[in-house]
């Protein structure tokens, strides 16, 4: 089978590693790509925007299966544009159709999806422009923290969460007058929830599914969950607080009632959710919807399910997902993020690294790394994930420290307590 991964991520990369794993893999594309995925497959200039380069480049390349890492692609219906056309029809493409894509493009669709179906998530209200006067009344109801949220896509820069209500309203007013562009032409004010978060990952076919490991990430830059948030700077599998009675609330309260959902608005759903939730008083609450996998949790994930991924996403496809028993290691992944000095405000990118050979024991993931005549030099802000195993979150990031030690560049930076809360 001819694979395409669209994304240039350390998810991105995990999933090329995995995938090339697979004997049902003949050859592995990756659009466009980072300096690591030209370890597992072929690397190809292409947006994952493109559509049409995409589709082109799928038919002359025989591809079966197309794997969408990032949302954009899937929120601008990549999926139907394939789906519809007679001569791509027959390729493979894991993730959702517009439609359901909406579940993570359109917080407003989100929540009014979760109202119908019962899911426990945070009370909300939804307002427009037209409306501001009642966004401000509402926020005068109610006590802080208040948060905010554009409805549409915006780079996960689209939440505030504001002590003040004179502030909070202030920022309603801007955000409506297209403070995120289209993005916050609607807003979305939710209540406060206030209790410590985790992820759930599901693979479906829109009709069966199966939970895939639990995971944990640290969002903001600085130690002890402090400073700007960024894409992600660590990431834990499994959740030690994440017990079965727990897992249970979750997959009969906010799981089975997606896929129900998904099947009753006739979403054509085969791929991955990504459930961001938070736990107050032992209870499941979501927080977001995800169409895709998170990064950095990816890379996390795949390394402890010992299924073959291939044989998993083509079981999407031949209404074969129940027959399918996810089976992961026990041990416990962790992933520690090195990022560019100045990230995620403003940062230089080209610096050469050094001691990636040095690694031991630990698996690497790349992301804003390019190769440049065999030279690995950073390309993004986040830049390199090590991800490691342990018999507890603290000894497998000890390990993914030390390696992080190893290697250099210049302005290099990264968290030393992923999971030391844990
Ligand atoms: P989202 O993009 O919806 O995941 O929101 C980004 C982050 O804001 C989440 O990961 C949470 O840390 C926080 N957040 C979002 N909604 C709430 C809420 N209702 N209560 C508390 N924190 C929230
Ligand atoms: N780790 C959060 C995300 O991928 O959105």
């Amino acid at each position: 089978m001819k694979i395409l991964i669209l994304g240039s991520g350390g998810r991105e990369h995990t999933f090329a590693w995995k995938i090339t794993q697979s004997s049902l893999c003949s050859e592995l594309f990756i659009a466009p790509g980072n300096g690591g995925t030209l370890s597992c497959g072929t690397n190809v200039e292409i947006a994952v925007t493109e559509f049409d380069k995409i589709s082109s480049f799928c038919l002359e390349n025989q591809i079966d299966m197309v794997v969408v890492g990032p949302e954009v692609p899937l929120v601008n219906g990549i999926v139907d544009v394939f789906r519809k056309e007679d001569k791509l029809k027959h390729i493979h493409v894991v993730g959702p159709d517009k439609n359901g894509a909406q579940l993570e493009g359109s917080k407003a669709f989100a929540k009014e999806f979760m109202a119908e179906y019962n899911i426990p998530t945070a009370a909300y209200a939804e307002f427009s422009l037209d409306t501001l006067h009642e966004g401000l009344e509402y926020l005068d109801m109610n006590i802080g923290p208040y948060v905010l949220k554009a409805d549409g896509l915006a780079a996960g820069k689209g939440v505030l969460i504001i002590e003040e209500k004179e502030e909070a309203k202030k920022a309603l007013e801007s955000m409506l007058s297209g403070q995120f562009g289209e993005a916050s032409k609607k807003v979305v004010i939710e209540e406060f929830l206030s209790g410590i978060e985790f992820s759930v990952f599901v693979l479906t076919d829109g009709n069966d599914y199966k939970i895939l490991p639990v995971a944990k990430d640290y969002k903001r830059i600085g130690e002890g969950d402090t400073g700007l948030n960024t894409g992600g700077m660590g990431a834990i599998s499994p959740v030690p607080f994440v017990d079965n009675e727990l897992m249970q609330k979750v997959e009969n309260r906010i799981v089975k009632p997606t896929i129900k959902g998904i099947k009753e608005r006739k979403m054509d759903y085969k791929g991955f959710i990504f459930l961001g939730l938070i736990r107050v008083n032992n209870e499941p609450f979501v927080i977001e919807y995800n169409c895709r996998m998170g990064d950095p949790e990816t890379e996390v994930v795949l390394p402890r399910l010992e299924n073959d991924l291939v044989s998993l996403l083509s079981s999407l496809f031949d209404e074969s997902l129940n027959q399918q028993t996810i089976l992961k290691k026990e041990r416990t992944a962790s992933t520690v993020f090195l990022v560019s000095g100045g990230y995620p405000e403003a940062y230089e990118k080209g610096k050469m690294m050094n001691g990636l050979e040095n690694v031991q024991d630990s698996l690497l993931f790349h992301a804003g790394t390019k190769n440049e005549n065999g030279k690995i030099l950073t390309n993004g802000g986040r830049v390199l994930a090590i991800t490691s195993f342990g018999n507890s979150p603290s000894t497998a990031v000890k390990k993914s420290i030390e390696n992080a030690e190893k290697i250099d560049f210049e302005g290099k930076y990264f968290r030393r307590d992923i999971g030391f809360d844990l």
